[in-house]
């Protein structure tokens, strides 16, 4: 089923609201029409019993600050860009440097703080949520009058949330759009994830600089911390030495995805798996990377509500294209084209694993 009620007003005026679509296994997602958030996420352990597996706040205000992009829909840039400075062809766009000297998520007038329309509907096999919006030419410093429409679905059949993320433009112009939900599967308050078990498809990552932005190239995991083939700790990782980690306090990392043979369409980029409550999730995406991030910064995400986190206290699964390139890559850097359509997915499925 799918129900909506109000979820209080924001500075503006403007009323918010949080829809629950629920299928009859127990899975539950609440999100909001304010930056897409996915709010609450609940989903079933090895007793049965349902805990909520990502990071939230209870108060609107809460969202309104959001330092750490608390489930947010991210774009038109996931990730920095360094200096703010963004060439797309021969024109270069300058964005707010809202991070240091750097862009990061899209700048304050990202996705993240947009008011979205909704449309919902049910058909045979899910529950669908539908949010859109408009941006147009340069608000946000990047050309083009855009549409952007992001499809949150809930299979009725299992448990499966899946975001499918498309937009156009009317100008050439750069598009990177991510989710930011921090999972947590212990779906205990104020606990770390660090002996979640993680799995990642990926053969090589991106090192990034000091300042967190990814670098030309991509390192082989081959004998690096960052090996995640083989399934291992978060803790395992994080207490090395590596440069790559002490640097950031974590992993926040692009990882280059392997293409899965049995399925054309989707990448397998991620296993979570908690080894208390034995909830499971895979992540599946149509994105050729992900960007891990540890939580590194969430002890310093306070909020005026009080509802401040611990660090490590989730960690993100941010498929997308890999940040920066259009400044380390500029040759590789995919352009949405005026009168292109760009439709990208993310699909996040749960299982009991004992
Ligand atoms: C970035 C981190 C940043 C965080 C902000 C992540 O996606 O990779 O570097 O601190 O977002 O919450």
């Amino acid at each position: 089923m799918i129900s909506k009620k109000a979820f209080g007003q924001l500075k503006t005026g403007q009323k918010i609201k949080a829809f629950t679509l629920e299928n009859e296994l127990g899975m539950k997602a609440v999100i909001l029409n304010y930056g897409g958030i996915i709010k609450e996420l609940w989903v079933p352990d090895e007793k049965d019993i349902l805990g909520n597996v990502v990071l939230g706040y209870e108060h609107i205000e809460a969202y309104e600050e959001n330092p750490a992009y608390l489930g947010a829909m991210i774009g038109p840039s996931a990730g920095r860009i360094e200096g703010g400075i963004l060439p797309i062809e021969n024109t270069i766009y300058k964005l707010e440097q809202n991070s240091g000297d750097h862009t990061l998520h899209g700048g304050s007038k990202g996705f993240h703080n947009r008011v979205m329309d909704d449309t919902f509907y049910e058909d045979k096999n899910s529950f669908k949520l539908e949010l859109d919006f408009k941006i147009m030419d340069l608000v946000d410093g990047l050309p083009g009058d855009r549409t952007v429409k992001i499809t949150y679905t809930l299979m009725k059949n299992r448990n499966e949330l899946s975001l499918t993320m498309e937009a156009s433009t009317n100008k050439n112009t750069y598009m990177n759009i991510t989710n930011h939900s921090y999972f947590n599967l212990s779906g205990i308050e104020k606990e770390d994830v660090l002996n979640h078990e993680m799995r990642i498809n990926a053969d090589a990552f991106g090192s990034v600089d000091t300042d967190m932005i990814p670098r030309k190239g991509w390192t082989l995991l081959n004998n690096t911390p960052f090996d995640f083939r083989q399934v291992k700790t978060i803790k395992s990782v994080l207490e090395t030495s590596y440069n790559q980690i002490t640097n950031n306090q974590g992993i926040d990392h692009p990882f280059r995805l392997n293409k899965s043979k049995s399925d054309a369409k989707h990448n397998n980029a991620a296993i979570l798996w908690d080894p208390i409550t034995k909830r499971k999730m895979t992540v599946l995406t149509s994105y050729p990377h992900i960007v891990i991030y540890t939580g590194n910064f969430l002890n310093e995400a306070d909020v005026s509500t009080n509802e401040d986190m611990i660090k490590h206290q989730g960690i993100c699964f941010e498929a997308q294209e890999v940040p920066n390139a259009p400044r380390s890559n500029p040759d590789t850097c995919q352009i949405l084209k005026a009168g292109q359509h760009y439709s990208h997915t993310i699909i996040y499925s749960f299982e009991v694993e004992k």
